[in-house]
């Protein structure tokens, strides 16, 4: 295995005014595999995260609500850690944009840019309500599309005909507050100048993310970048810019700032230097988003890291879409399922399991509840837990829990599954998540093809000696595949670890060294069950409740 690294792996920080849902968890659950698979691997790797909190849309929520914003989000980060938990997700940080530190970090990075002459201050004009007395961001203005005359169109967008536009063009404009007709009206805006990086992201992006990003962001970056608002006015929920007071953060300059300020929390925690961390020329930095927040990622939040004098990330990982059964998410069909409801119908070890099934790159990818029942009834109960509780419950029925050594048709097994672990280890280091499944799958093909040639149910009656020694064969290539599977099913390889005792699995206790005391003539604890059968009627039933 290669030297030790220190990785700082990040997910986007979901909004603090709405659930997880399993559209989210697609993102968290792969960086929490990869993550995983790094510290299995020896790594010190991290998992940083946090909420983002700020924002018109949180504030107008809070006023609806009767609460202050800074409830609102207390709430909800408490939702979304309990969500994460039930779904095995584990950060080393998880923090909030609101914090100390994160306006500090703010702070810093916004007087880095000013101080480099990055930042320039102009004049805009934009929908104002004056009942609300507040600038409305574009979606807080609804009127009639200027384009195909449909009616209730966001300021930005229409949903029936597609057409963009701004909010000024919308005809028969109201705030979608108060309903009444908002004026135009000009302030000052302070705006990042993009373009002063632009030889800098030429070179930056094509090195930095997959083919299909670079070659999106070549259309942009051939021309002038356009300069950047960062400022809102009040009111307006987010940190007043040092230095120009009345003016607020866009939310979108302060959320990616998390990363920074929710690694140095963890820094804080750790009596480590911020700075030492991050900018150790050794430290690799990789963000996981989803494709509809590339611009801000690989365009702004480089330029802001590099005005800043601050490292710019090893990589930026963009993934595709959830779609449920083919199609896109639909409240009314009962496929935008939060997480929390979908852990109340069905197991989130199986969600693990599935989606690790279809992940490996950047296209959308596609939950359908027959294929998820199918997978996970066939593969995962059918062909991996069976095999490691029929050998596990033989052993406890007839041998008194005893194992014993492996006979040398097992090794030759158990030699060819450890051969497979590089294999394997790349595919998960390269997120091909569901090719490292194929592996583990066929494995579980010749390991039940072993046990049903060899019929240790029959062979007992003759030779008991030497069925232990196949079940012990069994049991040894079936921790073998659980070590495969650790970073995606964790809670399924502690069960396993707790059968015979093992404080936990690293990659290279694939060689069995470590773990062979444990493994061989010794007692299994008490088997328990790993993992249930997916019951058809749950899926359904879930799909109503998300409905209602
Ligand atoms: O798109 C979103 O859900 C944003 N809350 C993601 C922010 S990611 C990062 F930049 F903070
Ligand atoms: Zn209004």
């Amino acid at each position: 295995m290669s030297e030790k690294k220190r990785i700082i792996a990040t997910s986007a920080l979901p909004y603090a005014n709405g659930s997880i849902h399993i559209g989210h968890l697609v993102e968290y659950l792969q960086t929490d595999y990869w993550v995983r698979f790094q510290k299995m691997r020896g790594h010190d790797a991290l998992y940083v995260c946090a909420d983002d909190t700020h924002g018109t849309p949180i504030m107008i929520r809070a006023r609806k609500e009767g609460i202050t914003p800074e409830e609102l989000i207390a709430n909800s980060q408490k939702e979304h850690l309990e969500d994460f938990e039930k779904f095995q997700i584990e950060f080393d940080s998880y923090h909030s944009t609101h914090s100390p530190e994160n306006e500090k970090m703010s702070h810093r990075v916004f007087q880095a840019m000013e101080a480099g002459g990055h930042i320039e201050v102009k004049s805009v004009e934009q929908s104002y309500c004056e009942h609300d007395k507040m600038f409305l961001p574009d979606r807080f203005v609804i009127g009639t599309c200027p384009s195909c005359g449909a009616d209730g169109q966001y300021g930005d967008s229409c949903d029936k005909c597609g057409a963009t536009y701004a909010p000024t063009d919308l005809k028969d404009p109201k705030c979608s507050i108060c309903s009444s007709p908002p004026i135009k009206k000009a302030s000052e805006h302070l705006f990042f100048k993009l373009n002063d990086f632009k030889e800098f992201l030429r070179e930056w992006v094509p090195a930095h993310t997959q083919n299909e990003v670079a070659n999106k962001l070549k259309e942009w970056l051939d021309d002038e970048l356009r300069d950047w608002d960062i400022s809102r006015d009040a009111p307006y929920f987010g940190f007043e810019i040092p230095g120009h007071p009345g003016k607020y953060f866009y939310v979108w300059v302060d959320a990616p700032i998390g990363y920074l300020s929710s690694t140095q929390k963890w820094c804080e925690q750790n009596n480590l230097d911020f700075d030492d961390v991050w900018n150790d020329e050794a430290t690799e930095i990789y963000h996981f988003i989803g494709k509809d927040i590339v611009y801000f990622h690989t365009l702004f939040w480089p330029a802001m890291l590099k005005a800043t004098g601050l490292k710019t990330p090893n990589r930026v990982f963009v993934h595709g879409f959830l779609t449920v059964n083919g199609e896109k998410m639909s409240k009314s069909k009962g496929t935008f399922i939060a997480a929390r409801q979908f852990e109340q119908y069905l197991d989130p070890t199986h969600l693990r399991y599935y989606f690790a099934c279809k992940l490996n790159g950047i296209g959308d990818i596609d939950l359908s509840f027959d294929d998820f029942s199918n997978r996970v009834n066939s593969d995962l109960i059918g062909k991996i837990t069976n095999l490691g509780s029929r050998g596990a419950q033989m052993i406890n029925k007839k041998f008194d829990g005893k194992t014993t050594q492996m006979t040398p048709e097992g090794k030759e097994l158990v030699a060819w599954v450890q051969s497979r672990s590089e294999v394997i280890a790349e595919l998960y280091q390269g997120l091909n998540f569901a090719k490292a499944m194929v592996e583990v799958r066929e494995i579980a093909d010749k390991a039940n093809q072993y046990f049903d040639e060899k019929a240790p149910w029959k062979l007992i009656k003759e030779d008991p000696e030497t069925t232990q020694a196949i079940l012990t064969d069994i049991l040894t290539v079936f921790t073998l595949m659980s070590l495969y599977l650790k970073p995606v099913l964790p809670v399924y390889a502690e069960q396993v670890e707790a059968l015979f005792d093992y404080p936990s699995l690293e990659w290279s206790d694939v060689t069995l060294e470590r773990i062979e005391g444990q493994l061989f003539n010794t007692t299994l604890q008490p088997f328990k069950h790993l993992s249930q059968r997916v019951d058809v009627k749950k899926v359904e039933e879930l799909v109503e409740a998300s409905k209602a």
